[in-house]
């Protein structure tokens, strides 16, 4: 599928066309390749509930998008109006997934835009205009975080990733694996081990899914061989995701990263984080971020088939958190933070 604005063969996850926003339903792959249409913010919502949509920058834009169709929904006749419509939308989008900072990043940066707007049909306009912006940058930054990433990595490697931070993670190319693409394109020949990263399998069908359909070189592994692959010499680096990173340089991301980054600390191996800057959330201490916990259900069953005693009880956080003493670079479109993390990454929004 020929992409006209990344101009390469990587899947488009989410778009604004015609005042509706289409996205690839996520929850039908790797079995069918689907595109939904939302004209209503409520259905937006509903999409970044069910994971419809997910990964931290496509949640991100999903938001904006949201806000971008609550406008177009709107009656109001006066900008007050319209704002209190609008903040309604955004109450509602906002309380769809708590741990990923994008949402409420891209969400606030839509606020700011109309509350700068003189009238309805202006906000109206500049608030659809803005998230179109939001979304076509996304792409950018993630080649410019790839650019920056790919020197880190070298001919002949083959990198464990886990989860999904591909191109269905974000408007389109993705963060870790955009770093990947980005080392393909400098001319390296490189592998890909993917975690299946269970329980909802965003490694198996979606990585796997991104990567074969873009042409890698891919292996995908259960969650519990990580050690095994590490062991017997099959990975030369890690790179992930983040939903939230904090000043600290702790790092919020796909429960099971925490433990792949103690497997690599313990077999040498350099653990990579790629994320962008509206990843990082400079205000909230770490103790203070809202890990989201999910249904049972996602653990006592692979799809219809259960897997569990009924009525067993079951802890299934979707998020873990990887220190910073575990990480050996955090790469974004401004350049990678290392140890001291703390002043690194002051650094970076310095720049910025
Ligand atoms: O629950 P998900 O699928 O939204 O979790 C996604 C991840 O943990 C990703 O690694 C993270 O959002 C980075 S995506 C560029």
């Amino acid at each position: 599928m020929e992409d006209p604005i990344t101009n390469d063969l990587s899947l488009k996850t989410i778009e604004w066309k015609n005042n509706k926003v289409i996205m690839i339903d996520q929850t039908k792959l790797p079995n069918d390749l689907v595109f939904v249409e939302y004209d209503d913010y409520n259905q937006v919502a509903d999409a970044i509930k069910t994971l419809v949509v997910r990964g931290a920058p496509a949640i991100g834009i999903s938001g904006a998008f949201g806000l971008a169709l609550a406008v177009l929904q709107s009656k109001a006749t006066t900008k007050d109006e319209l704002l209190s419509d609008l903040g309604k939308a955004r109450k509602i989008l906002f309380e769809t997934r708590p741990t990923a900072v994008n949402l409420g990043w891209g969400l606030e940066k839509i606020i700011n835009v109309a509350k700068l707007g003189d009238s309805v049909e202006q906000i109206k306009e500049q608030v659809v205009n803005e998230a179109k912006k939001m979304a076509d940058e996304d792409i950018e930054i993630n080649k410019t975080m790839g650019k920056n990433g790919s020197v880190l990595f070298d001919d002949n490697d083959t990198i464990m990733t886990h989860c999904n931070a591909g191109a269905l993670a974000t408007v389109a190319y993705g963060t870790a694996l955009g770093v990947i693409r980005a080392t393909r394109e400098s001319g390296k020949n490189i592998k890909v081990i993917a975690t299946e990263t269970r329980p909802v399998q965003q490694g198996s069908r979606l990585t796997a899914f991104e990567l074969k359909h873009d042409g890698f070189d891919v292996s995908l592994i259960p969650d519990t061989a990580v050690g095994y692959t590490m062991a017997n010499g099959l990975v030369n680096k890690v790179i992930v995701g983040a939903d939230r990173i904090v000043k600290t340089g702790h790092v919020f991301n796909k429960i099971g990263t925490y433990q792949i980054a103690i497997m690599a600390k313990q077999h040498g191996i350099p653990f990579y984080v790629a994320a962008p800057l509206s990843t990082f959330d400079m205000e909230t201490k770490v103790e203070d971020v809202i890990i989201e916990m999910r249904k049972g259900s996602e653990v006592t069953g692979i799809g219809d088939k259960k897997t569990a005693p009924d009525d067993i009880n079951v802890i299934n956080p979707a998020f873990d958190i990887t220190p910073p003493e575990l990480i050996s670079g955090i790469i974004t479109e401004k350049g990678v933070a290392k140890s001291p993390y703390e002043e690194s990454i002051k650094k970076l929004f310095e720049a910025n």
